[in-house]
């Protein structure tokens, strides 16, 4: 297993996210019912909205927002893909080869909480179905934040698209007995990594509702926030400028 570079502390969850790349995209189609795909695409248009020139999709993963961003944005656009585990990357690279967008993107490794770029550099910063892992219990959570905040040039935007708490305690209860009945047993048993989908019902069943992640984001001295929910509130995206 590789170290993650430029890492101040002990990385949480990096032991599992070196183990899951295997079948992660599988898993992801099942347990979403192949929505997933829609949701990263409605945060890539996000992500495009203001015309940036520079990207970051942070905590890329297998490299699915990034390719989704490389696809609609112009030749011009300078897109990033940055995680901390090269098997994910590895992954990230081959899709978008297979994509036809390689040259257009670059991915690199590197930690949230220590992001090997200058200040002010980026008109974005985009992240799906990461933010959860980087605040749900991190007690990195708030360098993570400044550490996006010091990258985005002032009026940069942070685009999140991320599983959220619906309001509707009817459908909130539906969607917590969905993901303990369903979504672990299929993750477990797809993945074959238990305690990786045991975290992943945990957090996703505990998360931040709206206003919890805006108060976050608010404290972090970012403004401008707004959310909008997918699939009942199940998911959705937050928008916010520094
Ligand atoms: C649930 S996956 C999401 C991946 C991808 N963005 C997607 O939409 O499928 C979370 C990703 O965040 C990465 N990650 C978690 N903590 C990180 C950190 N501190 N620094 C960099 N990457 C991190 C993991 O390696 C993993 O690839």
């Amino acid at each position: 297993m590789e170290n993650p570079p430029r890492s101040p502390t002990p990385q949480p969850l990096h032991g599992m996210f070196t183990a899951v790349p295997p079948r992660y995209d599988i898993v992801n189609r099942i347990i979403t019912l192949g929505l997933d795909s829609r949701w990263r695409r409605l945060a890539a248009e996000a992500c495009l909205d203001n015309n940036p020139k520079t990207i970051l999709d942070l905590g890329c993963g297998t490299g699915d927002l990034t390719i989704n961003i490389a696809r609609a944005a112009g030749k011009d656009t300078e897109i990033t893909g940055i995680d901390y585990s090269q098997p994910m990357l590895e992954k990230a690279r081959q899709k978008a080869t297979k994509a036809g967008v390689a040259k257009l993107v670059r991915f690199t490794q590197g930690d949230a909480t220590a992001l090997p770029f200058p200040d002010v550099y980026f008109d974005c910063v985009g992240i799906s179905f990461a933010f959860r892992n980087l605040t749900y219990k991190n007690p990195l959570a708030q360098a993570h934040l400044a550490e996006v905040k010091r990258v985005l040039k002032p009026g940069g935007r942070y685009v999140i698209v991320e599983s959220s708490q619906p309001k509707n305690p009817l459908i909130r209860t539906f969607f917590q007995l969905y993901v303990r009945g369903f979504v672990a047993p299929v993750g477990i048993l797809v993945s074959r990594n238990p305690g990786a989908y045991r975290y992943l019902t945990e957090s996703i069943t505990r998360f931040y509702s709206p206003s919890e992640v805006r108060d976050m984001l608010k404290a972090a001295g970012f403004r401008d926030i707004s959310y909008r929910p997918l699939l009942f509130g199940a998911t959705g995206i937050h928008v916010t400028i520094k």
